[in-house]
């Protein structure tokens, strides 16, 4: 029998490849300075850039994922980090580990600089750098976070089973053991204090 091609088409989308946005994502979120507050490392900083800002949208996701949650059925989702900085520190998504640590993910670069940073559980981290074309294999114990290193929108599509599970607890008390900062010179890594 022939699948109900309704609920296919639920599921399959278009990526407007301009704008880099879904035409029908089942969920969106956008994320703003004001909601990061803990995750930069300069508190100071972030207050200014809040109020300097208007509290500006740091990263925005939209994703297609089936009602079913199970670690065998896929989901997918496009994220945009937009450019800036927090002090010296490079914008970037709030990164997270799968709760279910089998469940793994592929992360395709469509637009702009940056890259994956990921992170052991004992704290042992490095970054990826990714431009449009490059694709980032996650496994799955591993934390993962986006950052934007470049003058534009970072914009990279995931796929991840929907099962995944999103355990923000841990970033959020230590963040991950380096941060991505900038200067004229460039983006690198920096020890994260919290972790010494
Ligand atoms: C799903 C996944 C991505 C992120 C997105 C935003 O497992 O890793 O779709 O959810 O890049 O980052 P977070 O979820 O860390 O705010
Ligand atoms: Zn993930």
């Amino acid at each position: 029998m022939l699948p109900d091609r309704d609920m296919l088409s639920d599921l399959s989308t278009h990526l407007d490849l301009d704008r880099f946005t879904l035409r029908n994502p089942t969920r969106r979120r956008e994320v703003t300075l004001s909601s990061l507050r803990g995750y930069f490392s300069a508190p100071a900083a972030l207050e200014k850039a809040i109020s300097d800002t208007g509290d500006a949208v740091v990263y925005e996701v939209e994703v297609v994922e089936p009602k079913e949650q199970a670690p065998n059925i896929l989901a997918y989702g496009v994220t945009r980090v937009f450019p800036g900085r927090v002090g010296n520190e490079c914008y970037m998504t709030k990164g997270h580990f799968h709760a279910d640590p089998t469940c793994t993910e592929i992360y395709l670069a469509l637009a702009g600089r940056g890259g994956l940073l990921q992170m052991t559980r004992d704290g042992r981290s490095f970054f990826q750098e990714m431009r449009a074309g490059d694709a980032v294999y996650v496994r799955g114990d591993m934390a993962h976070r986006l950052v934007n290193t470049g003058d534009d929108a970072f914009v990279t599509w995931a796929v991840y089973p929907v099962g995944a599970g999103h355990d923000y607890s841990t970033i959020a008390e230590r963040g991950f053991s380096s941060l991505v900062v900038g200067d004229e010179s460039g983006a690198h890594l920096a020890p994260n204090p919290r972790w010494a």
